[in-house]
């Protein structure tokens, strides 16, 4: 429908997670005088962000280095990282982790007033910083939807984004949406800005169980597509190891135990209270996620468990609850005592690696158009991302794109004048219904194992999906399962083309990572014809 309401803004930023919100703060810094706009699909503080345990991975001990950082960066990416990139967050985060603070984010001290380290998985130097014990997230954005709060950046929640709008040369010129609850501005309308920000978060609720809340749904990256960005290596999609396990059945959101348990000496043993890490890999219960992840599946396949158990008995009360308040309230809240018994874990879908690809500025394909943090591919992560090095991505990028965006105006770069119009629009919504139905293709088919029978069937229920019998009215439930179905549909293709074990991507069928033939990325756009 044509848009009821239209709002003029200089930037306007999809998302309001450390990414999104980091933007618009660095960006209302850079020009004062600016309007700079935020639309989120829920309220400000919704989103991943929150959910966030162990922390956020910063150089800040004087015995470690960038270097060493880069290099357990590079070594779980598996070959695919972007050497650049990654300098660029090792180099930058530190400083950004300041501004952070600066701007009233409070991280755990050690009684002598110093930034309290930890360990996580892959990491082979103490340089995770954490807040509340392991609610780092939830203090970050806090911190930061307080800021937001606090400046004269403009809000508006309850607003799904539809697509992106673009001037005559094709330049992204806003987006439309459709606000829900939001008096004069409801229903479909549209931003028309000088910049776009997609800082949408991940696509976890792609799958039926994920560490992801319920809004992350891709729609960043449904809607690059159908803008005609290119999107790169959606194949790696990180499954968090120890998600605590609730049963067979359970489905949607599922509590994460954060790996800053494992970097404090909680050990993986099987039910016969094995320790099974110290055999795989030389950093045994730290190693980096993939292969953790791996050698849980490969455990519960041998012994025909459906989970394995985390043991951090030795901690004791006391320590549960100072570090860890969240995690031992949230098992103690589905009948776990972590002080006196195993934790039951199996692994879950956690974090994208890909996403809409963007340089070091953040700039995707599109001119006018960024992606940050999750949504976006910087090559930061590659094959597989390394711990607590997602919130620091956010921080880092988001400040290059403020950056890009200013010196953009200042060049004279913005739209041409006209009405923009929309890229492209989905041909007909999907019905909500189908939600369970694609997260249980993904998971059976084209989860942590994949192999070319179960993606091929994964991708053929996928086009069933898309089938439905009434014309679907548009609402957040529809536009959550087109994208879904859209993103699912990519990732699924993805998998089936990548032939070898990489990282995150473990193919049954092809167990060897292939240095010769696939040390490289699979970039998609979407055209009339198809993928
Ligand atoms: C965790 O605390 O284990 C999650 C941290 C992350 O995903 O980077």
């Amino acid at each position: 429908p044509a848009p009821g309401w239209v709002v003029e803004a200089d930037v306007v930023v999809v998302g309001s997670g450390i990414a999104g919100l980091t933007v618009a703060l660095r960006y209302a810094e850079l020009d004062p005088a600016a309007k700079v706009l935020v639309v989120t699909k829920d309220v400000l503080s919704s989103g991943s962000t929150r959910w966030a345990q162990g922390g956020i991975a910063a150089v800040l001990d004087p015995e470690d280095t960038p270097e060493e950082h880069l290099n357990d960066t590079l070594l779980a990416g598996v070959g695919l990282c972007d050497v650049r990139a990654v300098r660029t967050l090792v180099t930058e985060g530190p400083g950004a982790l300041r501004r952070l603070m600066a701007r009233g984010a409070r991280f755990d001290r050690t009684d002598g007033g110093r930034l309290q380290l930890t360990r996580e998985g892959g990491h082979r130097r103490d340089r995770i910083v954490h807040a509340g014990g392991d609610a780092t997230g939830a203090e970050v954005q806090r911190a930061l939807v307080e800021a937001v709060r606090a400046s004269a950046i403009e809000v508006v929640e309850h607003a799904l984004v539809l697509d992106l709008l673009k001037d005559a040369r094709g330049r992204a010129r806003g987006v439309t949406l459709h606000v829900m609850g939001e008096g004069a501005r409801d229903g479909v309308g549209a931003v028309h800005a000088g910049a776009v920000v997609l800082a949408t978060g991940g696509m976890g609720q792609v799958y039926a169980a994920t560490t992801n809340p319920v809004v992350s749904t891709g729609d960043g990256v449904a809607l690059a597509l159908r803008a005609g960005a290119v999107v790169r290596d959606l194949e790696f999609v990180q499954f968090h190891p120890t998600v605590l396990w609730l049963g067979e059945d359970s489905t949607g959101q599922q509590p994460l135990i954060s790996e800053a348990v494992r970097g404090e000496g909680a050990i993986l043993v099987d039910h016969a209270g094995e320790a099974f890490m110290r055999d795989v890999h030389e950093l045994a219960d730290l190693a980096p996620r993939d292969v953790v992840a791996k050698a849980i599946m490969r455990r519960m396949r041998e012994s025909g468990r459906d989970h394995m158990l985390l043991d951090g008995r030795h901690f004791g009360e006391e320590r549960w609850r100072a570090r860890f308040p969240t995690i031992h309230a949230v098992c103690r809240e589905h009948g776990v005592d972590p002080v006196r018994e195993p934790i039951p874990v199996a692994p879950a879908a956690h974090y994208a690696s890909g996403g809409v690809r963007t340089d070091l500025m953040g700039r995707t394909s599109i001119e006018g158009l960024y992606a940050c943090g999750e949504v976006a591919c910087t090559g930061v992560h590659g094959a597989n991302r390394l711990a607590s090095n997602s919130l620091l991505e956010g921080l880092v990028f988001a400040e290059r794109i403020a950056a890009d965006i200013a010196r953009d105006n200042r060049a004279g770069g913005r739209p041409e004048p006209g009405e923009p119009v929309a890229s492209r629009t989905p041909d007909g919504l999907v019905d909500p219904r189908a939600r369970t139905r694609i997260q249980a293709h993904m998971s059976r088919g084209a989860g942590v194992l994949r192999a070319r029978d179960s993606l091929a069937g994964t991708a053929r229920a996928l086009r069933d999906a898309r089938w439905t019998p009434v014309q679907v009215a548009p609402c957040t439930e529809s536009w959550e399962a087109t994208n879904l179905l859209t993103v699912a549909t990519v990732l699924t293709a993805a998998a089936v083309a990548r032939l070898e074990t990489r990282g995150s991507h473990w193919r049954e069928d092809h167990p060897e990572r292939d240095d010769d033939e696939w040390l490289g990325h699979l970039d998609v756009t979407l055209t009339e014809e198809g993928l």
